[in-house]
């Protein structure tokens, strides 16, 4: 075990209810919550907002390692800052979700995020989520949870959330974003999205999300009884 407790990753597609449930069991266990699609998105907003392109790499490459980006935590999770500057809400925004996967694919900005994300991580006591933490940025993870549920389920939930927040996105759009983020996010380079061979997959489609926290609870509990 590390100083601070474990590791734990959890994986998944888009609207798998990651950040959800990995912010409920941090809370349970005391541990540090961390979602690393914020840093991604954090680099795309910055690099929307500077007008850079999408498809030059180089640049996007060096905006990353010039850019701050920090956490605190907070009632609802994270708060999330570039450069000390808040962007929890901003990096939410449908611009954002459409152009994140390509600013994901690019090798130089990765290889600098799971840098960091290594670095948060190093202590444990941490649940961190993503697509890449049980297979890239914490190979040796204690936990390793990998979250499905069907498309049909996930743009349900997308549409859900949309609307209480007073966007009115019709549902089979929003399946059709999943699914080209799910193709681009699996079938990119470096670090694609898959399932660690030693993580434990739930399929969270028709389970509640306490049933999703509880299942997770006890294989982190299982491996806490192991040491
Ligand atoms: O979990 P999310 O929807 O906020 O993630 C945004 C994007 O960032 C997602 O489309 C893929 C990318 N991502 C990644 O490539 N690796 C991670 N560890 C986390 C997110």
């Amino acid at each position: 075990m590390h100083k601070n407790g474990l590791q734990v990753a959890i994986d998944g597609p888009a609207s798998a209810g990651k950040s959800t449930v990995a912010k409920l069991v941090a809370k349970q266990f005391g541990y540090i919550y961390c979602d690393t699609g914020a840093m991604y998105r954090a680099i795309t907003l910055k690099a929307l907002k500077e007008g850079i392109s999408l498809d030059d790499a180089a640049t996007i490459a060096q905006l990353t390692q010039a850019t701050q980006i920090s956490f605190t935590p907070d009632e609802g999770g994270q708060r999330v800052f570039i450069d000390d500057k808040e962007v929890t809400e901003a990096i939410r925004q449908e611009d954002v979700t459409n152009s994140v996967s390509a600013v994901a694919a690019i090798p130089a900005v990765r290889a600098e995020l799971s840098d960091r994300q290594k670095v948060i991580a190093k202590d444990g006591g941490i649940v961190m989520d993503g697509r890449d933490i049980g297979t890239a940025v914490l190979p040796n993870a204690e936990v390793k949870i990998f979250l499905v549920a069907s498309v049909k389920e996930r743009a349900q939930r997308r549409y859900k959330e949309n609307i209480q927040k007073g966007i009115n996105t019709p549902l089979d759009e929003l399946q059709l974003e999943i699914e080209a983020r799910d193709y681009k996010d699996s079938h990119r380079k470096v670090s694609p999205l898959t399932k660690a061979k030693d993580a434990e997959e739930i399929d969270t489609t028709s389970l509640s999300i306490q049933e999703v926290v509880s299942k997770i609870a006890n294989v982190i509990n299982n491996k806490l009884n192991d040491k």
